[in-house]
């Protein structure tokens, strides 16, 4: 009897306990530790989540506007005011769908694409001063 339920006990408690599953995968929100690779994870989110409308290469399409480009960004006047703007309507429905940090990269990724400056990792603390006009 006791052995019965043992029988019975121990796999059902493997299987909850995730039992046999692989080892934890980098999750894609790992943190960067350059400028590059924060950029490299922008891009790959960006595929991700907005080409489906905004293009592949953000160049725009009949559902959104482009985001890259010559006048890629122009709305905003500095990194704060982009990140801003994504995170609260982008994508549309899922606002806020995406990690803080994930906004962060994925604007990182679309300021380096339009050819302007950023020199170090993008986020709260320095985006006010990422700044561009044109
Ligand atoms: C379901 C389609 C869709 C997805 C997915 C989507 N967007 Fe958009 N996006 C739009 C539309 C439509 C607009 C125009 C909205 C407007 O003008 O009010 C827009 C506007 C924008 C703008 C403002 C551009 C401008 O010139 O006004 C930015 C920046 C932007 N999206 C970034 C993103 C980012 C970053 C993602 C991915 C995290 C994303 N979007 C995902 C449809 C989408």
């Amino acid at each position: 009897m006791l052995r019965s339920l043992v029988l019975v006990v121990v796999p059902a408690l493997l299987v909850a306990c995730g039992g046999g599953a692989k080892p934890a995968t980098t999750p894609v929100s790992a943190a960067p530790k350059s400028l590059d690779e924060q950029v490299a994870a922008g891009e790959k989110l960006f595929a991700e989540k907005c080409a489906s409308c905004h293009g592949e290469k953000g160049e725009g399409k009949d559902k959104a506007p482009a985001l890259i480009g010559p006048k890629g960004l122009d709305e905003y006047h500095n990194a704060k005011e982009a990140f801003g703007y994504i995170k609260d309507n982008m994508p549309p429905e899922k606002a806020g769908s995406l990690s803080n940090d994930e906004y962060w990269h994925v604007t990182a990724f679309l300021i380096k694409r339009n050819g302007l400056e950023l020199k170090e990792q993008l986020g709260s603390a320095n985006a006010e001063s990422v700044k561009w006009s044109r």
